[in-house]
């Protein structure tokens, strides 16, 4: 074998070895080349017939052949065994594994409505702190100064001038002092008051206030318009508002305002006891005692506002029986809201 022939077949064994598909056809190449009866250990015995000339040529070859082989074969090999490895095994027949996934609770769901609703007529959030003082929460609400919702058995107090807010109403307080009108803001959030568990109380509970103070006029029928229009669009159309007299002391008229019963649609049922209405929400037209506590000239501005309990909207509307499914945290009763 000449030199050049020696060459040509190193490459070719190299070739082969590239192209090898699995560990059996390189192990057949292994027993070609390097076996007992393979191609390099036969050529190296046949050294002795070369020309001594030539000799140290051909042995350079022929050993840089071997090593070249040998480094190819073990690469191609571990790269053989890694691809016959078996794969995870992944069966995409499976059923998925189910997890709990988390949903909003109610009472999130209908406070993301109410600003929804009444973003659409040009309100805006308001916020306000759960521990209020006792001139937002209720001396400038115009609150009697001995009024029995002050006391201790009704109202959680942290100090004399200091207590968690008993609604939503010292928000208006705040946004008055604040800004100057007009003002056009919601806001809900939570309340607490020493009330008893039971169905439909806990002491700990969320309301909804409303407040409109423009220095142009503001009437009744605006107040009513902007509840009517509430009411339809988180309780369906159909239902309709109706104002019965009442008094707050920070308004003046102050009314109740009922819905028209989801459940019958006013024809009378059980839910409204036959009555075709259900009570909703307090409000009225701010009174001018509330305006000199925060500044506002009573003779320059006209407004309305409105408080309504979160819960009470939340139970009428996915009827929920008992107010306490909605603070006990049961997944199997908040999973269904999705
Ligand atoms: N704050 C009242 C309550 O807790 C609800 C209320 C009534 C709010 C009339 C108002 C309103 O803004 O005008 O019972």
């Amino acid at each position: 074998m000449t030199l050049q022939e020696l060459q040509q077949e190193h490459a070719a064994s190299l070739q082969a070895v590239a192209g090898a598909g699995d560990a059996a056809a390189l192990d057949a190449l292994r027993v070609k080349y390097l076996g007992r009866n393979g191609l390099i250990p036969a050529l190296v015995k046949q050294m002795k017939d070369v020309p001594p000339a030539d000799r140290p040529a051909f042995g350079k070859e022929l050993g840089a052949w071997r090593a070249a082989f040998e480094q190819a074969l073990a690469e191609r090999t571990a790269a053989a065994q890694a691809a016959a490895e078996p794969v995870a095994a992944f069966d995409v027949t499976l059923p998925g594994r189910w997890r709990a996934e988390g949903v909003p609770h109610p009472v999130s769901r209908v406070i993301e409505e109410c600003a929804e609703i009444f973003h659409r007529l040009g309100f805006t959030v308001a916020d306000g702190p759960d521990i209020e003082t006792k001139f937002n929460n209720f001396t400038a609400l115009n609150t009697a100064p001995h009024h029995p919702s002050m006391d201790a058995s009704d109202t959680f107090w942290f100090d004399p001038e200091t207590l968690l807010r008993t609604q939503t109403s010292p928000v208006q307080i705040r946004t008055m002092l604040e800004n100057p009108p007009p003002v056009r803001i919601i806001n809900p959030g939570r309340c607490y008051r020493r009330d008893t568990t039971d169905a439909t109380h806990s002491a700990n509970f969320h309301q909804i206030e409303g407040l409109y103070v423009d220095t142009k006029p503001v009437s009744l029928a605006d107040l009513k318009s902007t509840l009517a229009y509430f009411a339809r669009e988180m309780m369906g159309p159909g239902i309709g508002v109706r104002f019965r007299p009442h008094f707050f002391p920070f308004t003046e008229p102050s009314v109740e305002v009922d819905f028209t019963c989801h459940v019958c649609k006013g024809k009378g049922c059980r839910v409204c006891k036959n009555s075709g209405w259900i009570e909703i929400a307090g409000a009225g037209m701010v009174d001018p005692r509330v305006y000199e506590h925060v500044g506002y000239d009573p003779d320059k501005v006209y407004g309305y506002a409105f408080g309504m309990g979160l819960e009470r909207i939340a139970m009428i509307k996915y009827g929920i029986p008992d107010i306490r499914f909605l603070y006990e945290n049961d997944i199997r009763f908040l999973g269904q809201f999705r």
